[in-house]
Formats: C-alpha cells, structure tokens, sequence
C-alpha cells in the first residue's frame, strides 16, 4: 500500500493506473475509520482495480473550532485497516490548502437546509474539499455515504453541474447492532446518552411505520418522529424535516412519493464539560399506500 501526502505525487500515481487502463474508486474520509468506513472501501473494492482511501479532517467544513479540536484522530489504526481491506493508495496531506486559499465551491438551493442552515460554511468546505480531492485524485468512481443523506445529494449535484465525468455511488448506512448510525462522533457518547442515542432510529421507524399505516399529512409525520424523540429526554431536537430525496426542497401535503425524513439531534457529551455532540440520521420513506376506491 502506497502513502501519499502531496497532491502531485498522487496525480502522478493516478496517471499511472489510468495508463495501464486501471479504474481508480476514491473514498474520501476524515479518518477515525470504523465499519461505516470500511463498508465504502470495500465497495470500493468491488467495483475498482485501484481504491485510493483520502484521510484529511478538512478544517474549511467545520464551523465551530471545538468541534474540530475534538475530532478524533487514529492515523496509525486508519493505515492498518486500510491494509487490511486492500486499498492500493492512502491519500493523507498534512495540509490541503495554500495559506492564501481562496477559491470555494458553493452550491445554491440544495446546500441551505438541514445540515446547511444550522452549520453555515459546512457545505462550501465539503464541496470545495471534494473538488480537490476528485482533482486529485483521478478517480472513475467515489463512493459516500448515505448516513451524511444531503452531502451525498449535494456532492451528485455538484459532479453533474461541473462535469466531472465521476460516478458517484452511494452506500447504504451500516449500524450498531442496536441501530444507532456508526459515527466517528460516537466516541463522544457514553452511559445514558449513548443509550437513549437509539431514539433517531426509533424516530425513523415510527415515522415509517406511520406511512405504511397510510399517513400521509407531512407535519403529521414530523409529529410521530418528535414524539419519538421526546422519550430521550436527554435529545435536544435540532431538526426533523421531511424533503425531496434529490432537490432537498421541501414536501407538500398529501405525501405522493418517497420521501426523505432527516433528523440532527444534539446529545450531551460525555466528558461532561457541557459540549455536545450532533448525531444524524435518516430514512427515505416510502411512498404511502394509494388509497383504495370505494
Ligand atoms: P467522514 O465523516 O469521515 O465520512 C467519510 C464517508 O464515510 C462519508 O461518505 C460518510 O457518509 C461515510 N460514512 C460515515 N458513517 C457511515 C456509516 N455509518 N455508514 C456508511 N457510511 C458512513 O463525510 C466526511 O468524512 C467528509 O465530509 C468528507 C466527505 C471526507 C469531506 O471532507
């Protein structure tokens, strides 16, 4: 396996596979890799000759500082899954950006809600990162995740608007065994917190179990999901909306098609120094029954 820290050498790897008609699949990540992680690179796996594995906690993305203070770091760990997994190349740069940086990728509409009104700039340092990193990197494919549902939809939009001629694939989310989304930010969940973190899934369930029941009124499902969170007395609601699954606009009532319920709760963290920590979730529902005629 192959460690690169400079954006040349990496494009010249690159080349290099492309020349020998090899096709690369990119797995952008910020380390701290667990099973979510690993499910990406091994699709990765399956559908390239080539997996090249980016680890960079991408500073442009984070909008508050302790947030990133606190990202978990495990380089070592990180390569030895790597290895194991067969990835061919890691991509880990002490640093991305010139200290006089200062071209952005902004999206317009699919960037602002959700994820995007509660954590202003997110986006536009994902998206500019991503660029990068596709400019990078070379790839034919690159696989997301869809637990991080609107960076997926955003990161679709921008490949398409700018032409980049990558396939984006997306990854189904993978579990705790009790439901709870895997989540570099788990680490920062412990006791009480950690337990009651399984309301999203619940929250999502119940809104499911909703639709196929045949409600259809949207407010009526934001309702059972916030009912269902409201048992977690720990959970400090930051959004539950219902969106389109590709434009992200918002839903109007009666529901008709799949449709995608999000949710960002915020958990105590515990250290108990009075951070918390933002879990996120989501599931698109699927369309209700169509109603019978009598
Ligand atoms: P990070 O949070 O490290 O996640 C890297 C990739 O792993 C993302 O595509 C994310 O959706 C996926 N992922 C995380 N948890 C997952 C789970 N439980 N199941 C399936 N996939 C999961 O997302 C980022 O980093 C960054 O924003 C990045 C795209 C690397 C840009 O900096």
């Amino acid at each position: 396996m192959e460690l690169i820290d400079q954006v040349a050498a990496l494009q010249a790897w690159a080349d290099e596979a492309r020349a020998g008609g090899l096709r690369i699949g990119l797995v952008p990540t910020m380390g701290a890799l667990h099973a979510g992680h690993r499910a990406l690179i091994d699709e990765a796996r399956r559908r390239a000759d080539r997996v090249v594995v980016s680890i960079f906690v991408n500073p442009a993305q984070f909008d508050e500082h302790a947030d990133l203070a606190a990202y978990p770091r495990s380089l070592e760990a990180d390569l030895a899954m790597c290895r194991e997994a067969g990835v061919a190349c890691v991509f880990a740069p002490a640093e991305l950006y010139a200290r006089d940086h200062e071209t952005w990728v902004e999206l317009e509409q699919i960037a602002r809600p959700l994820c995007g009104a509660s954590r202003p700039g997110h986006f536009r340092g994902v998206a500019t990162v991503v660029t990068k990193l596709l400019l990078a990197a070379k790839p034919h494919l690159a696989f997301f995740g869809e637990k991080d549902f609107q960076q997926l939809a955003l990161i679709r939009r921008l490949v398409r608007d700018l032409g980049f001629g990558v396939e984006i694939v997306g990854v189904p989310t993978v579990r705790e065994p009790d439901g709870l989304a895997l989540s570099s930010r788990n680490v920062h969940l412990a006791g009480e917190a950690r337990r009651q973190a399984t309301a999203l899934v619940r929250a999502l369930a119940a809104a499911e179990a909703a639709v196929r029941a045949g409600e259809r009124r949207p407010e009526a499902l934001v309702r059972v999901a916030r009912e269902e969170l409201g048992k977690a007395p720990l959970a400090r609601i930051d959004y539950v909306e219902l969106r389109d699954p590709q434009s992200l606009r918002s839903v109007e009532a009666p529901l008709r098609d799949p449709t995608l319920l999000a949710l960002a709760v915020f958990f105590p963290r515990a250290s108990a120094d009075g951070e918390e920590v933002r879990l996120i979730d989501n599931r698109v529902l699927p369309p209700p029954p169509r109603e019978e005629a009598t």
